[in-house]
């Protein structure tokens, strides 16, 4: 397919509540690459396999959370157009000025009625992966340093009408649903998958009466044993291990989740499936959401329901 209009998550700004300890666990434990800091004091991270200067930025606060997901877009002619089609659609937009984020350009912000900021952008400046752009090796030294994921992958976020927000995410952004799981009355969505690529996800909402929570932020493996290592890069370091290593149903990702030291939970995962705009969406019933979300244990486990920052 060909990628135009909105082309991949670009980065999250997440909150901790002790920066330091944020840049511990961001940079040694899940081994992100520290890009830079800036006047208020965020700090800026890629994943070692990423080109554009940050995907991750660390905000001190009060609280954990998540204060915002970003979408790369193919060009300038491509922002004003989804800025013009989110207003059409009744969307309000912000312009945030070119630099406000470390070497990026112009960003289109607008709040999704789960209550969640996402904004849209297409420029960021080309960081590179310690690789040259002529006869590259494979991979580098930052490949093995701590968890290493390849590049943050997508976000699953909680919050009110969801159904609202799909339809914003697909007639007005071009993202497709991927699987969806039916509430017990049979009708209605308790959790969707979108994709805007051929991931089987790269934004995912579950209904949740609380608007804009963070449910977590996902960072692609290369590989089961590296969910494996992970899990054992998690226990050398007294990481909070939420669940796994395990399998989705959904997706069919393998996964393991964890709490930075903020209580933001955050998953590395292997797998899923590629998946095309012109495929039915997978449907998971009220009664198998259990092995949907956990295929091995077959049941939701409480704290993966409720815990959210
Ligand atoms: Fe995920």
């Amino acid at each position: 397919m060909a990628m135009t209009g909105v082309l991949r998550p670009g980065h999250a700004q997440i909150r901790v509540l002790d920066i330091e300890e944020g840049v511990k666990h961001y940079g040694k434990v899940l081994g992100l690459i520290e890009t830079g800091r800036d006047s208020q004091g965020r700090v800026y991270f890629k994943a070692w396999d990423e080109r554009d200067h940050h995907s991750v930025i660390l905000r001190e606060a009060d609280s954990a959370g998540i204060d915002f997901f970003g979408f790369k877009v193919s060009d300038q002619a491509t922002l004003d157009k989804l800025d013009r089609d989110l207003q059409a659609y009744g969307v309000k937009t912000e312009r945030i000025p070119a630099g406000e984020l470390l070497k990026t350009g112009e960003r289109v912000r607008f709040e999704v009625p789960s209550g969640h900021l996402i904004e849209l952008y297409w420029e960021k400046s080309d960081y590179g992966n310690d690789d040259t752009y002529t006869n590259p090796p494979p991979w580098t030294d930052d490949a093995e340093r701590g968890i290493a994921p390849i590049r943050l992958d997508h976000c699953l976020l909680y919050g009110p009408d969801i159904e609202k927000v799909q339809d914003i995410f697909v007639n007005v952004l071009g993202f497709y649903l991927v699987e969806h799981v039916i509430m017990e009355d049979g009708k209605s969505d308790l959790a969707i998958w979108l994709s805007c690529s051929i991931k089987a996800h790269d934004i995912a909402f579950v209904r949740h009466p609380e608007p804009g929570k963070l449910h977590h932020v996902s960072f692609l493996l290369e590989s089961w044993e590296k969910v494996l290592r992970a899990a054992d890069i998690m226990s050398m370091n007294r990481v909070s291990i939420d669940i796994g290593p395990t399998r989705h149903g959904i997706t069919r990702g393998t996964t393991i989740y964890a709490f930075d030291p903020s209580g933001n939970r955050f998953e590395a995962f292997c797998g899923g499936y590629q998946c095309y705009p012109d495929w039915k969406p997978i449907r998971w019933t009220w009664d198998e959401v259990g092995a949907g979300i956990f295929y091995h244990d077959r049941k939701l486990n409480e704290r993966f329901l409720t815990v959210v920052s």
